[in-house]
């Protein structure tokens, strides 16, 4: 574990977290940003009193541990706040996710919600997307090795995300994640997203436009920026 990395990543949850005032629905991210952010909730408001719906299992598993209930998604579902990580941040608050696997629900419930606060360290700033990280894809197992080939015609480098035992990765959804490494990175986030997505098996595509409401960025000495999405 990288100790400074940990404290940037904690102090921008923690400042997150700041913000919450009780009885919020909130929905919460997935990765080791936002397990900060689980975290510092329980430890502000250790008997709870929040509605909160999480992106994954692992975050639902923690939030329970930590004595914060987790409840599925209902139909009406509408949420006052997300906090959430993400892989790569541009200059206009686009953001790459998906690391963890969990970008189909992460989206979901980010279009669901007033605030989409985003916590990272700086090592996630990019000037564009893709210069940073892969573009995860999730794609219906069926279809993968297909979506594999005709990714790589298009001049994107793939890879099939496998688990440490080389099994093909599933993610909570059952689906395989396509790792996409464009030759350079998006000039039009919204027009490549839009072009993968289009293409059937996929089931949704990390590249979240328009949709981080704040970024707070955080840095091992405990300072936290906030950035906007520029008007
Ligand atoms: C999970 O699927 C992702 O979108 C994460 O939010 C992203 O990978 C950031 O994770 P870390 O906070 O662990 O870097």
């Amino acid at each position: 574990m990288d100790a400074p990395l940990e404290r940037a990543k904690q102090a921008a949850a923690e400042r997150a977290i700041a913000e919450v005032r009780p009885g919020e629905r909130l929905a919460l991210g997935t990765g080791s940003t936002a397990a900060h952010a689980v975290r510092a909730l329980a430890a502000r408001f250790p008997g709870g009193g929040f509605d909160c719906v999480a992106s994954s299992e692992a975050t639902a598993e923690l939030a329970r541990s930590l004595g914060i209930p987790v409840r599925d998604l209902r139909a009406d579902d509408q949420f006052d706040r997300m906090i959430d990580g993400a892989d790569e941040v541009d200059e206009r608050l686009n953001l790459t996710k998906g690391g963890g696997g969990a970008l189909l629900r992460e989206k979901l419930l980010a279009e669901l919600s007033s605030q989409v606060v985003i916590v990272v360290d700086p090592t996630k700033l990019v000037r564009r997307l893709g210069e940073r990280s892969p573009i995860p894809v999730e794609v219906v197992p069926f279809a993968a090795p297909m979506l594999e080939h005709a990714f790589a015609r298009e001049g994107f480098t793939v890879q099939l995300r496998r688990r440490d035992d080389r099994q093909p990765f599933r993610t909570d959804n059952g689906n395989h994640l396509l790792d996409l490494r464009p030759a350079q990175p998006l000039e039009d986030p919204r027009r490549t997203a839009s072009e993968i997505e289009g293409r059937t098996g996929v089931v949704e595509v990390g590249v979240f436009v328009g949709l981080a409401s704040r970024v707070f960025v955080g840095f091992p000495d405990g300072r936290v920026d906030e950035r906007r999405p520029p008007v």
